[in-house]
């Protein structure tokens, strides 16, 4: 990634380089438009990717996310890395490799980290997003609060990029897909592009 001492494939995350390389491009062309908002962040992959291009447009990224894990980052689940747990609470805590990862790549400035649950983190942003790009809870429940809370909010010609997009349910779970069905149904969005599981969609005027 231009300008950052840190490759984000080296931070602990979800994201291919192709899906990174496409965020950068869309944080990029949609920094001018308002700031953009990541729904995720986990310990900050994505982050650094959207960073990037906001840096190189001028803008800024709000990065959300309670950072105590999704369903399958608890104890016992799929994706659990002990790791990341607090040693003091014994509960996922990802907030401190988190800021590291931002201290590290030298991104403090361009990063604004959230943190707080999604819905209530749109109830305090009052003005329109360039980007949305949704990567937090994967149940239906989450994914559809996401959707609601931040569909409305992003710009006119602005974008809303969903991660684990997987048309067939038998590449990954339905949630996901289901809010970018949702949001092509919408009548606010069409949708224009895609990157690996990344899947992309403009506000319409
Ligand atoms: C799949 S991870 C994000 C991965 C990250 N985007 C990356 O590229 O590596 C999902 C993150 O969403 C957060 N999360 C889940 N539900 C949330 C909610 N309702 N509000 C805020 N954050 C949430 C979790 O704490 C977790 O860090």
């Amino acid at each position: 990634v231009t300008g950052s001492p840190v490759d984000p494939q080296s931070v602990k995350g979800f994201l291919s380089s192709e899906e990174g390389a496409a965020l950068t491009d869309l944080a990029r062309a949609c920094a001018p438009l308002g700031p953009v908002v990541e729904i995720g962040s986990y310990v900050g992959r994505s982050t650094l990717y959207l960073a990037a291009g906001a840096r190189e447009a001028g803008g800024v990224v709000i990065a959300v996310d309670h950072h105590r894990g999704s369903e399958e980052h608890q104890p016992g689940e799929a994706w659990h890395d002990p790791e990341l747990v607090d040693p003091e609470t014994g509960r996922v805590n990802t907030l401190p490799a988190f800021l590291e990862t931002l201290e590290r790549a030298g991104a403090r400035d361009v990063v604004q980290p959230v943190v707080a649950r999604s819905p209530d983190a749109a109830r305090a942003f009052a003005g329109e997003a360039g980007l949305v790009f949704i990567d937090g809870g994967h149940a239906l429940r989450t994914a559809l609060a996401d959707w609601r809370a931040w569909g409305p909010k992003v710009a006119p010609a602005g974008v809303l990029a969903i991660h684990d997009v997987f048309p067939d349910a038998r590449d990954g779970g339905r949630p996901p897909h289901e809010i970018w069905l949702r949001a092509k149904a919408s009548g606010l969005f069409d949708p224009v592009g895609g990157a690996g599981s990344l899947m992309w969609l403009r506000r319409v005027g």
